[in-house]
């Protein structure tokens, strides 16, 4: 059934078809239909950061960046949502065209520069929305803010979203906003996660409710690099990691004309990337903070693959383009085979 409305889709530009099969989604789940064709695969409840999951497989940010579609995905038969990044005003992001498909590699090239409706539009989401499932929140700063002010940015997304929220992400990652993946880096770094942790404290009395704090990281790193990160995560008490975003390498493509364009590769090619940071993460973690392991899983392998490299949740995005609520089973299946 998806192949067919993936054809379909696929005839138009990508960040059209993006918005069309969204829009016919909530439809279909007007109707009562969506769940219709969610897997049979349905996994099993997991724990983590003291959550528990529906199963451990997750829709990944930047597909629902406005929580605009939470009811409609949630049929799907994920194990949870994260929507985002949310940024405290309202942005258009880059000019387009500003989203790419990449057929013959199973991948997409995107720069979309966090276009979003802004944190007061998505709180109105999240408190009207049904699913009953878990929903991460993952945030970011305004293209406006300057680098040296992005903690500000950070902060009011935590304060204004942390009742609403399952989970908070910090995205550090995006290759779309200028000078962000900096933030990535040494007192910087620390720096920042001190000052939301401090606040996350602030919150969970206010609101005498825990909200677990990740960090999403970049593929792009050295292995020094990424142990460092790995320090400030476990200095910090952070409460888990999401690797990886997407990878500004254009490494091993088959694609010719459009590797050319500016923006962060997603999908198959970026599997073995994302799945050497998450080992080097876990042998440095040694299982004391989750990791949500997405970047490249398009199958049952691809899936087992990131769960052995030491991913406790996985997320999808590119592959479920191209194949749809399939791979949500297919990866569900990698679980239980773990
Ligand atoms: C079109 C598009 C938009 C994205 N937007 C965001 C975003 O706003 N925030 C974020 O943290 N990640 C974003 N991502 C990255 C994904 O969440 C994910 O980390 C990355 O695509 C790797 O997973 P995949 O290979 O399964 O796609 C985006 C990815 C794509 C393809």
């Amino acid at each position: 059934m998806y192949t067919l409305i993936q054809r379909f889709l696929f005839l138009f530009p990508a960040e059209f078809s993006h918005h069309f099969g969204l829009k016919g989604l909530k439809v279909l789940n007007w109707l009562g239909l969506a769940s219709f064709l969610a897997p049979e695969e349905k996994g099993e409840v997991t724990e983590v950061f003291g959550l528990q999951f529906k199963n451990s497989v997750g829709l990944a940010a930047g597909l629902d960046k406005n929580a605009d579609y939470i009811d409609a995905l949630g049929a799907l038969g994920f194990g949870f949502l994260e929507v985002g990044t949310v940024t405290p005003k309202a942005q258009s992001g880059n000019a387009k065209p500003r989203l790419f498909r990449l057929t013959k590699d199973h991948a997409l090239i995107n720069r979309m520069g966090f276009n979003n409706k802004g944190v007061e539009h998505m709180i109105q989401r999240l408190k009207n929305r049904r699913y009953q499932g878990i929903i991460g929140v993952n945030i970011g700063k305004n293209f406006s803010t300057p680098l040296e002010q992005a903690y500000e940015d950070y902060l009011f997304c935590l304060r204004e979203l942390y009742a609403y929220a399952d989970y908070i992400v910090v995205n550090l990652s995006s290759p779309n906003t200028p000078g962000l993946r900096a933030l990535q880096f040494g007192e910087e770094l620390n720096k920042l996660l001190n000052i939301l942790k401090n606040e996350q404290h602030v919150l969970s009395l206010k609101h005498e409710r825990h909200v677990p704090l990740l960090l999403k990281i970049a593929p792009d790193l050295n292995a020094k690099e990424c142990q460092d990160i790995a320090q400030a995560l476990l200095e910090n008490n952070m409460d888990g990691v999401v690797a990886t975003n997407t990878t500004i390498s254009r490494q091993g493509l088959n694609e010719t004309v459009l590797v050319n364009e500016a923006g962060g590769l997603s999908g198959e090619p970026l599997a073995a990337q994302s799945e050497s940071i998450v080992k080097i993460l876990r042998n440095h973690l040694h299982g004391t903070i989750p990791i949500i392991g997405v970047g490249g899983i398009t199958d049952q392998a691809s899936a087992q693959a990131k769960l052995k490299a030491g991913a406790s949740l996985l997320q999808i995005y590119t592959g479920f383009i191209y194949k749809g609520p399939k791979l949500i089973g297919e990866a569900l299946k990698a679980k239980q085979e773990t």
